[in-house]
């Protein structure tokens, strides 16, 4: 894991957006560290958040497709571009989409073309929330394991790219398995290559698990949010925990050799970290969060996320960009409060949105206001 020391708060000074859903030109400049976004419903406000979920790698926090993004009144094309406080100072990121021909998004750093998104990582780690996740505990696996992996890549720069080299490499070995002639040779040599990725995942994804867990063991507190216990169930983060890490590949490679078989009568891979699953436990209450109330489990991914916030400015000396999507509306006042303060003190920025202005009635004087009306936003403050 890279454990590279910034003194530097992770902050997004100018946002431009063209183009994006129903923006067609956008630009903030915010001040403060919490930016509050109101208005209607359909106004535009998660739209801005899932255009700055775009400046880290990945398909941001609607995991749409590009073209889904251009502006229905536009030319198919969208851009967003940020300038940013970063561990080397300012930078200025953008990334495009060039229309239905292009085939993924373009990434570019201090006007540099990048070859991946992947760079991204490098300046900016990023959180978020969003009410798609309010049944998190409750529904498939994968959308609790691409929410923990979120959580790694807040401190760690390179398991985003693990994690996409590691599924690259999978649709490629599924692809084999599915032609009536296997090739032995060519399966081998992805399944080291799958090896690889995996068990860095791994180690990433169990390093957190304890980073997480220690966090908690100090009795560090979120605020009005409680604290969890949370378990990685994976045969890989199993492997790693046993093994030395060559030794973790190399039987991981095995597993892959020995289950072809089984893997071409299913025509996918079976085993590996696609197929770990998370388990959080209420910490207070000491229950399964997937019998906790829709409330506490609110209230208990606020507390995960204020937790992992706050162990990632603990390794990284930065805390990430929180993107919290209809928080404040779940809330009661004291525990909008509590999230406000534990957000100042967390110190970090963090971009909010609600339907009612009065919902960051106590943000604070120095917190920056935003009407979001029709895909036009007004300063208001
Ligand atoms: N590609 C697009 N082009 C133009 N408009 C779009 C596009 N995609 C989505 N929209 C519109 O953007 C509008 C704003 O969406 P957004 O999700 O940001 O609203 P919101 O302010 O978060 O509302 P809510 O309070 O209901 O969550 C919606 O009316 C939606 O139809
Ligand atoms: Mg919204």
């Amino acid at each position: 894991m890279s454990k590279q020391r910034v003194s530097a708060h992770l902050t997004i000074t100018r946002l431009t957006l063209t183009d994006f859903r129903n923006h067609a030109n956008l630009r903030l400049e915010p001040t403060g560290d919490l930016v509050c976004l109101y208005g209607p419903n359909g106004a535009g406000k998660t739209n801005i958040l899932e255009a700055i979920s775009l400046l880290v790698p990945g398909r941001g926090l609607r995991a749409q497709d590009f073209h889904l993004l251009a502006r229905l009144e536009g030319m198919g094309a969208w851009g967003v571009a940020a300038e940013v406080q970063t561990s080397e100072g300012e930078a200025r990121l953008g990334t495009s989409f060039e229309g239905s021909a292009a085939t993924t998004r373009k990434v570019a750093v201090n006007g540099q073309l990048q070859k991946s998104s992947g760079i991204l990582a490098q300046h900016l780690k990023m959180l978020w929330l969003t009410p798609a996740q309010d049944r998190l505990f409750m529904g498939p696996a994968s959308d609790r394991r691409r929410f923990f992996d979120r959580m790694v890549a807040s401190f760690n720069a390179e398991h985003a790219g693990h994690v996409s080299a590691f599924e690259k490499l999978m649709r490629e070995r599924n692809a084999l398995l599915q032609q009536p002639r296997f090739d032995n040779v060519w399966a081998g040599t992805l399944e080291t290559q799958m090896a690889e990725q995996a068990i860095a995942i791994a180690v990433a994804r169990n390093e957190a698990a304890n980073l997480l867990a220690k966090h908690f063991a100090s009795g560090a507190t979120q605020g009005a949010f409680p604290w969890g216990v949370l378990q990685l169930h994976g045969e890989i983060e199993e492997l790693v925990a046993a093994f030395p890490a060559v030794q973790a590949e190399d039987e991981y490679a095995k597993i892959l050799a020995d289950s072809r078989g089984q893997d071409r009568a299913q025509q996918r891979t079976t085993k590996g970290p696609h197929r770990a699953d998370i388990s959080v436990l209420h910490g207070p209450k000491s229950t399964p969060a997937e019998l906790c109330s829709t409330g506490e489990q609110k209230a208990l991914l606020i507390g995960l996320v204020l937790a992992q916030t706050q162990a990632a400015k603990d390794v990284l000396g930065a805390a990430p960009i929180l993107l919290l999507d209809e928080v404040a509306a779940h809330l009661d006042e004291a525990r909008r409060r509590g999230l406000f303060a534990s957000l100042a003190s967390l110190g970090c920025q963090a971009w909010m949105t609600g339907t009612d202005e009065n919902l960051f009635a106590e943000a604070g004087a120095t917190a920056c206001r935003y009407e979001v009306k029709d895909g036009i936003v007004h300063v208001r403050n």
